[in-house]
């Protein structure tokens, strides 16, 4: 087991596409929800690694905008699997001080399941530690475009001047506005794509692809990715001398 002792530079803000559920269970010739169950298992632990890690807010895509195009069996599946985490979950995030909530589209999401995440948040919301932001019918270019309507709205009601639309306030309007951008982005399951998660947000992040499929995402598996996190330079622009202080 790696040590972690060395973590000094931990990201602010980890977000994570968990990919290769299917593909866990495939390679094992068992259907793809046991993939799916499994892949609970992980983000439970994930969890509770990064608050004990001391990570201020995990940010998860778990349901995306596109992923409702499934089979209908599978989309059911995943809506009773999220249900039954997040019921099962609450009072541990209670305990744990973390501060549960959901970033996408919740009207498309079902009302019993729409009821247990409010549940959880509703609970969670006085919480001090780790923001726990599950992206759920989540997708970046239908996020950007309603914040853009919402801008449009109050321009044309007369309560914001076009010139005060700047990256920040622009900002402001998307899902993510109690968050700061991620610093690190992990993707599982070998691919390299950011499929349409937080495509604003993630302008300067750091990217890191593990061929791992998201279920035999372990512990180790999450030190290692943070140890290389602590060696990449985040350079904003700059250059490598400016950012280390040389000129
Ligand atoms: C990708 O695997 C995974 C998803 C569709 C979403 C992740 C879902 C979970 C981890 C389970 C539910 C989540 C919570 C928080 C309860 P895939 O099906 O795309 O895998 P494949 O690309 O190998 O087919």
């Amino acid at each position: 087991m790696m040590p972690h002792g060395k973590l000094s530079k931990l990201p602010t803000h980890l977000a994570i596409i968990m990919d290769g559920n299917g593909r866990w269970a495939k390679a094992r010739m068992l259907q793809r929800i046991i993939g799916h169950q499994r892949g609970v298992e992980t983000v439970k632990k994930v969890v509770e690694e990064c608050s004990n890690l001391g990570i201020r807010y995990l940010t998860l895509f778990a349901f995306s905008a596109e992923n409702w195009f499934r089979p209908k069996t599978e989309v059911k599946a995943l809506m009773l699997l999220l249900k039954h985490y997040i019921i099962a979950e609450t009072r541990r995030m209670v305990e744990d001080n973390i501060r549960f909530q959901i970033i996408g589209n919740r009207s498309e999401l079902p009302v019993d399941v729409l009821h247990y995440l409010d549940e959880a948040s509703r609970l969670t919301a006085g919480n001090s530690g780790m923001i726990l932001t599950l992206a759920l019918s989540y997708g970046a270019r239908q996020e950007i475009a309603a914040a853009s309507k919402r801008i449009a709205v109050e321009v044309a009601a007369g309560r914001l001047s076009p010139e005060e639309i700047t990256e920040e306030s622009f900002a402001r309007y998307l899902d993510t506005t109690n968050l700061p951008d991620p610093d690190f982005l992990i993707r599982t399951s070998g691919e390299m794509r950011i499929s349409n998660f937080l495509l604003w947000q993630l302008a300067y992040t750091e990217l890191y692809f593990t061929e791992k499929n998201w279920p035999d995402f372990d512990r180790d598996e999450l030190i290692k990715a943070l140890v290389h996190f602590q060696s990449r330079e985040r350079r904003f622009g700059k250059t490598s001398d400016q950012v280390k202080g040389r000129v």
